[in-house]
């Protein structure tokens, strides 16, 4: 039940001997990551976080999602970065990106304050009308200016639909265990809290109540997640990388770092792929992607994106590899049938499942885009279920503490986001930052 890593379609530019020559440097990498040596090691409670997560408090967590459930026909789930992509990405992988047209017995769930879209904050107001709404608002610093904007307007919004009382019944909020604004405003408030860890970061944090409150909210079984995570961390122990395919992972990535891949696309011919492939962007863009260093996180959903992106990726620049992330059963299939007048030609199909169509797509794409020079790596995942999604998380996670240790950065920290925040902050005026807006004010009108 893992996920499996295969090198088949590189196998002309990289070979067993450059994974050999990188062992070294993974145990290396290995040994800083399990014995907190390396850069950041305050924040990998992550790595053993399946096995020693709280609780008490994630009890807390399935008893006030069935509360959800049960008094709230919409769940308004207020975050941004790595306190809002892998909520989303698990409900959509594993009920739909329809979930919000299919749910019946469970709530619709809306995402708000992850832009500063004044008219998208409008759409998800307009979609409370009429509706019984709970909140969950969840940033780690507690500061972050997109929730917070979100956050005053949603506050406002339940006092005024059902009294101060009653909304505070129905906000719930995920932040550090002291620090933070949000901290302070949700202990004045009396709302139902639960803790993002010290030692977990933002990026890794979709198995601490970040994602569980949400993806159990959705119905999706948060025990079969946990137990994936859990199965995986206990999978990927040894360093060895003729024996672990997350490493090996990592091992290839850096390889074609080495030969100047700058990119790399990450692929699924499953549309409910989508939103797991915006986590996976997060975590390994502000994971690698600093000191100058990194590879570029890029995805396409295909075939859909054949038609659109194909094209680049067959002839254009050749600056990416390719991994494919290929789901075994996802469940449900649609089978063609035959048609007497057979007007559209499709009569060869007749009998095939759709499922084995989008297999044969995926194995000419590998075989056509290996000769158009792209190499690529298969990741096999062995069903669209909790479980081997649960395992997926944590092998990406591993994996990419792994890479970003083998090029030298720390996979904690992310300095670079800070910089757009401050031009921000003194364009808007906020108090302190009064002499970087007249520089920044020049800077725009000359
Ligand atoms: O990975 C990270 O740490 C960031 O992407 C954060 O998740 C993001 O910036 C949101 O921060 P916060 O949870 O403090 O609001």
């Amino acid at each position: 039940m893992s996920v499996k890593f295969n090198y088949k379609y590189a196998a002309d530019v990289i070979s067993e001997e450059e994974f050999e020559s990188l062992q070294p440097f993974v145990n290396a990498a290995h040994e800083m990551l399990h014995n907190g040596t390396g850069a950041g090691s305050d924040f990998t409670g992550w790595l053993t976080w399946p096995d020693n997560y709280d609780r008490e408090e994630y009890e807390r967590i399935k008893k006030s999602a069935e509360k959800i459930r049960n008094d709230s026909q919409v769940l308004v789930v207020i975050g941004i970065g790595g306190s809002y992509l892998g909520a989303r990405a698990v409900i959509e992988y594993i009920h739909s990106p329809s979930y919000n047209l299919m749910c019946k017995d469970t709530p619709q769930i809306f995402f708000a304050g992850n832009s500063l879209s004044g008219s998208e904050m409008a759409n998800v107001l307009k979609l409370c009308d009429g509706k019984d709404v709970s909140v969950c608002v969840i940033s780690k610093s507690g500061t972050t200016t997109e929730p917070a904007i979100a956050f005053r307007i949603f506050k406002e919004y339940m006092e005024n639909r059902y009294g101060k009382m009653e909304a505070a019944k129905r906000i719930y909020c995920v932040t550090d265990k002291s620090r933070g604004t949000l901290k302070t405003i949700a202990e004045r408030e009396g709302y139902e809290s639960f803790v993002i860890p010290d030692e977990i970061g933002g990026r890794y944090s979709v198995l601490t109540a970040v994602g569980l409150l949400p993806i159990a909210v959705s119905g999706a079984d948060i025990d079969a997640l946990m137990a994936g995570a859990r199965d995986a961390a206990k999978a990927y122990q040894n360093s060895d990388i003729s024996k672990n395919d997350c490493y090996r992972y990592a091992a290839a990535r850096s390889i074609m770092y080495r030969k100047n891949k700058a990119v790399e696309l990450l692929v699924s011919f499953e549309p409910r792929f989508a939103l797991m492939a915006e986590w996976f962007k997060q975590l390994f863009g502000e994971s690698e992607g600093k000191d100058n260093k990194g590879i570029f996180p890029a995805s396409c959903i295909y075939s859909t994106d054949l038609h659109s992106m194909g094209q680049f990726v067959q002839e254009g620049s050749r600056i990416m590899f390719e991994t494919f992330v290929n789901i075994e059963g996802t469940g449900k299939e649609i089978t063609i049938k035959k048609n007497e007048d057979n007007g559209d030609g499709l009569n060869f199909l007749d009998g095939e499942s759709m499922g084995y169509i989008n297999g044969k797509a995926m194995q000419g794409t590998l075989l056509a885009h290996a000769d158009g020079g792209v190499p690529s790596f298969v990741l096999d995942v062995p069903g669209a279920d909790e479980h081997s999604l649960g395992w997926l998380i944590y092998f990406f996670e591993k994996a990419c503490a792994i890479c970003s240790y083998l090029l030298g950065v720390n996979p904690f920290n992310q300095p670079g986001v800070e910089a757009y925040k401050r031009n921000m902050f003194a364009l808007l005026g906020k108090p302190g930052y009064e002499t970087e807006r007249e520089v920044l004010e020049k800077r725009l009108n000359g």
